[in-house]
């Protein structure tokens, strides 16, 4: 990668601001944000320098953390794991230059089901992955509003929703507002760039006519692959090439994974008719990174289990850990991995790796799912390898790959970056009831 020599300064305040949901219309909803926009988009040059100062004006404290950027461990933003907290009124600024390119988000990586259930999060994009330029380039990014009809908050986390697939939102939302019209230049060459920001939903994303393309997952280029319909955890991406609809016309963004599809967004045609070639979505230039050597690589397993343990966990030193610092996590464990529940406030008294890997060395993890319940399972620092799937869909690379009941899939990477890097779900109340813990690169 070669730096640009450029550097981009954001200050991100994260305070309560008033905040209509859905947006322009709803009701005034008590939302915690990072600007008074709301969800702030930077946007970077593959090259630039990103130094994000971020002011802590929450009565709660707080950290940021980039999903999916191989940052150095010491920009990771996990409280107690890689940097003190940020009291309130205190700073912190991150300071890295993002080795890849494409779509990103970054969220608190503290109390996290409230905060990013009142709606803590940003979207990072790193553009020059294009070697010709899309008529239009559109932000989707999805998530649910856990609020009633007045705009009041209702439970972010419930022991009944934590113990299963998680609690939903009622009001469900594309860029805030619910099911908006997209408008995109009628005939056109556009990348639909859908984010799933949701703490619980999955979704299953597709059009009501086969149009699209795949052509990144997590940010990550693959060559196209025709889109039926895909599943999309918490914090997972997907790229899109279309071909915009005729001037008028519109083509409609469904979840397909209810009982009736739901309608996310509309795309209309807007402007008098671009004259393209026929569709034909083109590959996106994919950064390099160190391929994974099969042959030598040394194989783990994590197993994803339920657990009905207490909130109680001794540690191999004799020490039984109870939750001293409840802000970070709830007071319930449901979850584990490889036998171990992240401690309920464990944070500030650290549970001994999950794996420990060495430096540079290959490895293949085989995530073996135990549970009737689906798990987005995130690794930070490190972006992996997801064979191709018994559906055929292909080899790439990700930061969160989507477990179903009593799957296994075998993650394959090169430990590259030194330090001690989460491992968890992305169901954020999964995350907060133990499933989460995190390996050490030595
Ligand atoms: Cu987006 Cu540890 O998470
Ligand atoms: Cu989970």
């Amino acid at each position: 990668m070669r730096p640009t020599g450029r550097i981009v300064e954001r200050s991100l305040v994260a305070a309560e601001r008033p905040v209509r949901v859905p947006a322009g219309s709803g009701p005034e909803v008590a939302a915690w944000t990072y600007a008074p926009e709301g969800v702030p988009v930077i946007r970077l040059q593959r090259g630039d320098r990103l130094r994000a100062a971020l002011t802590n004006q929450l009565p709660e404290h707080t950290s940021i953390h980039w999903h999916g950027i191989r940052v150095p461990n010491a920009m990771d933003g996990v409280p107690y794991v890689t940097q003190p907290p940020v009291l309130p009124e205190q700073s912190f600024t991150y300071d890295f230059t993002p080795p890849d390119t494409g779509t990103f988000f970054f969220h608190s990586h503290c109390d996290t089901v409230t905060q990013l259930g009142r709606g803590l999060s940003g979207i990072l994009l790193v553009e020059g992955d294009t070697p010709r330029p899309f008529d239009a380039d559109v932000l989707c990014v999805l998530r649910d509003w856990r609020i009633d009809e007045a705009g009041g908050f209702t439970a972010f986390i419930t022991d009944e929703g934590a113990g299963k697939a998680g609690t939903f939102g009622r009001l469900r939302t594309a860029n805030d507002r619910v099911a908006p019209v997209l408008e995109v230049p009628a005939g056109g060459d556009v990348r639909l760039r859908i984010l799933n920001v949701d703490a619980t939903r999955i979704c299953e994303v597709g059009f009501d006519e086969d149009v699209a393309a795949i052509i990144a997952v997590d940010g990550n280029a693959l060559p196209p692959v025709p889109l039926a319909s895909r599943r999309l955890g918490p914090a997972q991406r997907l790229d899109l090439a279309l071909r915009a609809p005729a001037p008028g016309k519109e083509l409609v963004l469904y979840d397909y994974f209810a009982a009736e599809p739901v309608p996310l967004a509309r795309l209309r045609g807007t402007g008098p008719a671009l004259k393209r070639k026929p569709f034909a979505p083109w590959p996106l230039l994919a950064c390099p990174f160190a391929e994974p050597d099969l042959a030598t690589a040394e194989r783990m397993r994590l197993t994803l289990q339920q657990t009905a343990v207490a909130a109680e966990i001794v540690m191999p030193n004799g020490e039984t850990l109870r939750y001293a610092d409840a802000l970070c996590l709830s007071t319930r464990t449901f979850w584990a991995m490889n036998q171990e529940s992240w401690p309920e406030g464990g944070h500030q008294a650290l549970p001994p790796p999950l794996l420990t890997l060495e430096k540079d060395r290959s490895y293949v993890i085989e995530l073996v799912n135990l549970t009737q319940n689906q798990h987005p399972m995130h690794l930070h620092g490190i972006t992996f390898v997801v064979p191709e799937s018994d559906k055929g869909f292909p080899r790439h690379r990700a930061d969160t790959v989507l477990l179903g009941p009593r799957d296994r899939i075998e993650i394959a990477f090169v430990a590259d970056s030194l330090g001690d890097w989460m491992l968890h779900c992305h169901i954020i109340e999964h995350q907060e009831t133990g499933m989460m813990g995190y390996v050490r690169v030595a």
